[in-house]
């Protein structure tokens, strides 16, 4: 019988709890090895040791140098790095009146891809394309790859799993294709955002094909505040910051050294539990998506049930409003979204159900459900149960507000 005082978290797209033998990991950085990494004497070298080896377990688990590995503050500073960085790296090598460079992304990556495309737009640097998604969830291949053809094209950056609805999208294969149409030249460099990913699909670097490859520690059991950038050698790069020679003078500042190690132990526990955890949330995820979309009366599954996140359910109810829907169901200790955590204070539909053709108001009506390493079966029974009743009520509550402003109308 589950405990009703017990909280459920299932946002774990928006982030996951600190795992308890990280933090172990971490404490004696936090405490009597403070030293900074960049000290010649013993503390210092305590400290940029143990930087050291966090990158290595880094680099071996995207099949990389371990120079080429970089920490950043998360994804949003990794994205943003590369993006403005290979558009600045551009004009750097042709000069400011060289003909625009074209930057490809996709309609639905995360705000700090989406929105840093949108600044290099605004101030008029390069020509953008946003290709379109399919209402399954995917991208566009046939339009990515005329997109890719110009000649002008610098940059590829499509997003490995999404945030909202969990969508893998076809990095190997972008990659190759990528690696068919440079040629000899260095252009179009790919990007991946594969913040999502990491838990759950293979980062193999070389494999896929990828120039620069964003993640980050706290959507995979670490602590919040520390992520990485993969960046091929040699890959032209332009630094946006000013600093000291941390990371290369990439990242320029103090490392956080605590933040990289339990990053890397994070890592570590990846790839131990990355088969097992993959096995149980997709068929944790299937139990629920069945369950609602069976016992749940005009409910839909946003997004493909196939090449789907594990761990990622994004259901639309007919005439449910999806922020009161999260509010009924945290006052009885069910944590879920209607989204992403950075746009969820927005009141404006997500942009990434608006990708793949809904309407607003079916936008509107959505729920985001991720489960994560400490997600049970009776979790999700109580939290189907809930669901249920808690739609039940609204869609009463909806009626009746209807029915009153019917009467009301009617009556004048
Ligand atoms: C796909 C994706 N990219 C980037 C981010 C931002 O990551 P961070 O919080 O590390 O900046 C997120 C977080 O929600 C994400 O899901």
């Amino acid at each position: 019988m589950i405990n009703k005082k017990k909280k459920i978290y299932l946002d774990y797209a928006a982030t996951t709890p600190l795992d308890k033998a990280i933090l172990q990991t971490m404490l004696p950085y936090l405490t009597f090895k403070y030293g900074n990494s960049m000290s010649i004497h013993s503390f210092g070298m305590e400290a940029s040791l143990a930087v050291e080896a966090a990158r290595k377990d880094l680099a071996n688990f995207l099949n990389s140098k371990a120079e080429e590995i970089f920490f950043t503050s998360g994804a949003t500073e990794s994205n943003n790095i590369v993006i403005k960085g290979t558009v600045d790296a551009y004009y750097k090598k042709f000069g400011k009146n060289a003909p625009k460079p074209h930057i490809v992304t996709t309609k639905f990556e995360h705000h700090s891809v989406l929105n840093a495309f949108k600044t290099i737009e605004k101030e008029d640097l390069a020509e953008v394309s946003y290709i379109n998604i399919s209402k399954d969830g995917f991208i566009d291949f046939n339009e990515l790859k005329s997109k890719i053809k110009k000649p002008n094209t610098v940059l590829v950056s499509v997003v490995y799993v999404n945030s909202e609805i969990g969508t893998v999208q076809p990095i190997k294969k972008i990659g190759n294709l990528i690696k068919t149409m440079r040629k000899d030249n260095i252009y179009p460099l790919f990007h991946t955002d594969a913040t999502q990913a990491v838990n759950y699909f293979s980062c193999d670097v070389t494999d896929l094909g990828i120039d620069f490859l964003s993640f980050s520690s706290h959507k995979i059991y670490g602590p919040k505040g520390i992520g990485a950038l993969y960046l091929k050698k040699n890959v032209p790069l332009k630094k946006l910051f000013d600093g000291g020679e941390q990371e290369n003078g990439f990242r320029p500042g103090t490392h956080n050294v605590a933040g990289i190690v339990g990053f890397a132990k994070a890592i570590e526990f990846v790839i131990k539990n990355k088969n097992k955890d993959f096995v149980r949330l997709k068929t944790l995820r299937n139990f629920f998506i069945d369950k609602v979309l069976e016992e749940i009366l005009d409910s839909n599954l946003n997004g493909s049930k196939e090449n789907r996140s594990p761990n990622n359910c994004n259901f639309r109810f007919k005439n449910i409003e999806g922020e009161s829907l999260v509010l009924m169901l945290d006052q009885i200790g069910i944590a879920c979204s209607t989204g992403s955590a950075c746009s969820s204070s927005s009141l404006q539909a997500s942009h990434v159900l608006l990708s793949i053709g809904l309407r607003p108001e079916e936008a509107h009506s959505s729920l985001r459900i991720t489960l994560g390493r400490d997600t049970t079966k009776q979790d999700i029974e109580f939290t189907i149960e809930k669901l249920k009743q808690s739609i039940e009520k609204l869609r009463k509550l909806s009626g009746s507000v209807l029915t009153d402003y019917f009467k009301k109308y009617k009556g004048n």
